[in-house]
């Protein structure tokens, strides 16, 4: 048995999860496999009503759980932030979810902007650092210190920032960081990973010709451990890796990411995949509670009209019963999506007329005949 949290969220989190339910109540019946679901009522409606976002009652009952599935959470009648910060990373940092796993692949044929060849690509993210601290603060002749209090598994590193400005300018500032210990545990995760799966080279992004003290930190260790497990990197700036992913997607198998560029470059690549909607993904904490989601947000501009498309969330499922051992599930999954693809009943991002619970069913139908 399997025990799963789900936060289905805002806007069209709730729409999509309830189509990725559908996918594992059906293998559930089919495949004599056991979920116990637990709903947790995380979101905007619940903040708007009470001002909680994640209480440590929610932190308990999510630490028993083998994985949380995930909508989005969002709202436009909540100031922009406080969701996002407060739950999402919230949640990857008290779990210390230090990998976000994001694969894509072409999967819907002739939608890719340039490339005519087939790609299948595992984007790792770092999960917990780099720009996404979520520290920083603000600089005026009114406020001359910010103290920051930073907490991670590795370390408690308080900062004071002590400022003299010359005249009365009002600046703000986002602190990026990277400690020598996130970086190697994000690594090896990422080497590993190509060790396994038989590939020499990884690809590792960057902008260290820019930044140059803390991706000088990062391509340091990347190196040296490489070296180790005679895998070879391919450092890529990140302007040139967007370059690179709409010529040549195909050229790509591993690429490892700081947590602000993996966060930019996925979505570029979902919609080279075909649509935002399609993609999905892992915040991997191997020894501990993972959280698998879609990689899109609450979508308010499409929130209640039914078309939202569910397989990103839906792909999500896959990953986490890949996460939880089963693999030859995940296998099934994966193929009944890309059976609905191919008969066309997709959602309108994806140049068609299905509902989202079309396309659930579709896939449900398409499991059902296997
Ligand atoms: P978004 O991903 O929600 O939407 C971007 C665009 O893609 C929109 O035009 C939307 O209609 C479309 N889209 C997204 N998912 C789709 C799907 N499944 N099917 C069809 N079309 C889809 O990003 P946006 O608009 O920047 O953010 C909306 C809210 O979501 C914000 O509050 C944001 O902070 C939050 N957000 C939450 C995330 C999470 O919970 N992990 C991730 C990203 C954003
Ligand atoms: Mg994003």
């Amino acid at each position: 048995m399997f025990r799963i949290a789900v936060i289905a969220g805002d806007g069209i989190g709730p729409e999509v999860i309830t189509e990725g339910l559908k996918v594992l109540r059906i293998l559930e019946e089919c495949d004599n496999l056991k979920f116990d679901m637990r709903e947790l009522d995380i979101g905007a409606t619940r903040y708007i009503e009470s001002g909680k976002t994640l209480t440590q009652d929610d932190l308990d009952v999510l630490s028993e759980q083998d994985a949380i599935y995930f909508g989005a959470v969002g709202d436009p009648r909540v100031k922009p932030g406080i969701l996002e910060r407060e739950i999402i990373l919230a949640l990857r940092f008290y779990f210390d979810q230090f990998v976000n796993l994001r694969p894509v692949k072409s999967w819907v044929p002739g939608a890719r902007l340039k490339s005519s060849k087939p790609f299948d690509i595992v984007f790792l993210r770092e999960n917990t650092e780099d720009f996404y601290l979520g520290s920083g603060g603000f600089i005026s002749p009114r406020s001359n210190s910010v103290s920051l209090a930073i907490v991670r598994s590795f370390y408690k590193l308080s900062l004071e920032i002590s400022s003299s400005l010359s005249n009365d300018e009002e600046l703000a500032f986002e602190l990026g960081l990277l400690s020598k210990s996130g970086v190697t545990r994000f690594a090896e995760y990422a080497l590993d990973m190509a060790k396994r799966r038989g590939q020499t080279k990884i690809t590792v992004v960057d902008k260290a010709n820019v930044c140059t003290n803390m991706y000088g930190l990062w391509r340091r260790v990347f190196s040296t451990l490489a070296e180790e497990r005679d895998i070879d990197i391919e450092y890529v700036y990140v302007d040139a890796m967007c370059q690179a992913l709409v010529k040549n997607p195909d050229k790509f198998n591993i690429v490892a990411t700081p947590n602000m560029f993996g966060d930019i470059l996925t979505d570029l690549v979902a919609e080279i995949q075909g649509s935002l909607g399609l993609a999905c993904s892992g915040n991997i904490n191997p020894n501990g509670v993972s959280m698998f989601e879609p990689v899109h947000g609450s979508a308010p501009d499409i929130a209640g009209r039914g078309i939202a498309n569910p397989i990103g969330a839906i792909l999500a499922a896959k990953l986490m019963l890949e996460f939880l051992g089963s693999d030859r599930l995940a296998r099934k999954i994966e193929k009944a999506v890309e059976e609905v693809i191919l008969k066309g009943i997709v959602t309108p991002d994806l140049g068609g007329y299905a509902k989202t619970s079309e396309v659930g069913d579709a896939i449900v139908e398409s499991l059902l005949n296997m």
